[in-house]
Formats: C-alpha cells, sequence, structure tokens
C-alpha cells in the first residue's frame, strides 16, 4: 500500500505558495509582460504578437508569482491599474497561467490587490470591460455590470467594483497558500 494525494498523481508539480504583489523588479516586469502576451496574443489570439498599448506608459503592474522555497520563482498571474480621471481607476490585462487556473484563487487575489491598492490610491470608482465568459467571475466578487460593449471585437461587461468590500490598503504584496490536496490510501 502506498500513500498518494488525490488528484495528483501523474501530474507535474503544482506549487502551494504564491505572492501577489506589484511588480517592481526587471524580472517581474519582464514576466508580467511575458504572460500577458502569451494569454493575450497566443492564447486568445486577440492581439498579434504584442498587447502592449499606450496605457502601459502609466499603468501600475501587479503580478501573482508562484513559489519555490518560499522565493519567486515564476510569474504566472498579471493585472495592471491605471488612474483614468480624477477618483475613476481601471483595471485591465487580468490574466493567470492555465496551469495555475482555480487552483489558489489566485485571480481573485489579483483583483482584490489591484482594487484595495487602487482605493488606497483615491479611487471613488473602479471599472473594468470584462470579457463576457467572466462576468459571473467578477459578479460573485462584488462587481456589478453597468452594461454590455465590444472590445477588440469581443463581447464585453462594463463593471464595477462594490469598493466597500474592497477596503483601501497601501500593502505592496499578500501571500496565497493553495489548500493542500488530500492524502489518500491506495493499493
Ligand atoms: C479569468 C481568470 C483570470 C480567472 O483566474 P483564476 O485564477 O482561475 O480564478 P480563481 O481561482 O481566483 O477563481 C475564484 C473562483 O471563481 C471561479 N471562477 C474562475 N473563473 C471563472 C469564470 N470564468 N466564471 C465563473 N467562475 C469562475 C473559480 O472556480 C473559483 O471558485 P471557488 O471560489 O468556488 O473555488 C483566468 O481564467 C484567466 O486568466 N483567463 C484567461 C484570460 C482572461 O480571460 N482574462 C480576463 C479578461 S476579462
Amino acid at each position: 500500500m502506498s500513500t498518494t494525494l488525490e488528484g495528483v498523481e501523474d501530474r507535474h508539480f503544482i506549487p502551494t505558495e504564491y505572492v501577489v504583489r506589484l511588480a517592481r523588479t526587471p524580472w517581474e516586469r519582464a514576466g508580467y509582460h511575458a504572460l500577458r502576451r502569451e494569454i493575450f496574443c497566443t492564447e486568445q489570439k486577440i492581439f498579434a504578437d504584442d498587447d502592449r498599448d499606450a496605457i502601459d506608459a502609466t499603468a501600475i503592474p501587479i503580478i501573482a508569482a508562484c513559489c519555490m522555497a518560499g522565493m519567486p520563482d515564476r510569474i504566472v498571474g498579471a493585472v495592471r491599474i491605471h488612474n483614468a480621471e480624477p477618483g475613476l481607476w481601471r483595471g485591465s490585462r487580468l490574466a493567470v497561467h492555465a496551469d495555475h487556473r482555480k487552483l489558489g484563487r489566485i485571480g481573485a487575489e489579483l483583483i482584490r490587490m489591484a482594487v484595495c491598492t487602487a482605493h488606497g490610491l483615491g479611487a471613488t470608482r473602479f471599472l473594468a470591460q470584462v470579457q463576457e465568459q467572466n462576468v459571473l467571475f467578477f459578479r460573485r466578487l462584488h462587481w456589478k455590470s453597468l452594461g454590455t460593449s465590444f472590445l477588440h471585437g469581443l463581447p464585453h461587461h462594463d463593471m464595477q467594483a462594490d469598493l466597500s468590500r474592497y477596503p483601501a490598503h497601501g500593502q505592496d504584496q499578500t501571500w496565497l497558500l493553495r489548500p493542500q490536496p488530500r492524502a489518500r490510501q491506495v493499493a
């Protein structure tokens, strides 16, 4: 009899620890742009080979990195926020690497870091254009739809975060622990 971990026997290593933080170092920024390219150019094919735009000049990049031995090892999540007009902040380019989705609430934590950071910087409204397949995800995270629109030829919802659920903070990083799979006995 041997002990294995339920659901992960034949899968590659999945980290249990992530850090979500404002991207500051060249390594973090390079990983942030590489992940965006991977998701929005290669996976979703929204852009040909570069998804950067004018907003990047002023946006604050936020990353999620998986950790090995407590140290950031690979950038697996990204989002950016920018101050569009006085009081109004916007979030965009939310992305989690496909291997790390629905694992440890990385997307939810990126959104929390994005909105709480903007709130701390004076946001009175926080908006995002959300792809249709993610509207329920945002609704569950206390966002409401203000209406529909098309962006890059795809249907989106203009959505607004309930700032009372995202208290202002000035933290520049938070840690996430993925729940451990349950051990089980196999013959
Ligand atoms: C959308 C995205 C960022 C979600 O990231 P994620 O890390 O998988 O999300 P989380 O693990 O934080 O999800 C939190 C919860 O929402 C659920 N969820 C995730 N994506 C969802 C979706 N599209 N619709 C409904 N629920 C969803 C998760 O199952 C989880 O549920 P639980 O709390 O019951 O366990 C990710 O799927 C992604 O990068 N997609 C490709 C790029 C993209 O679509 N970007 C957004 C453009 S608007």
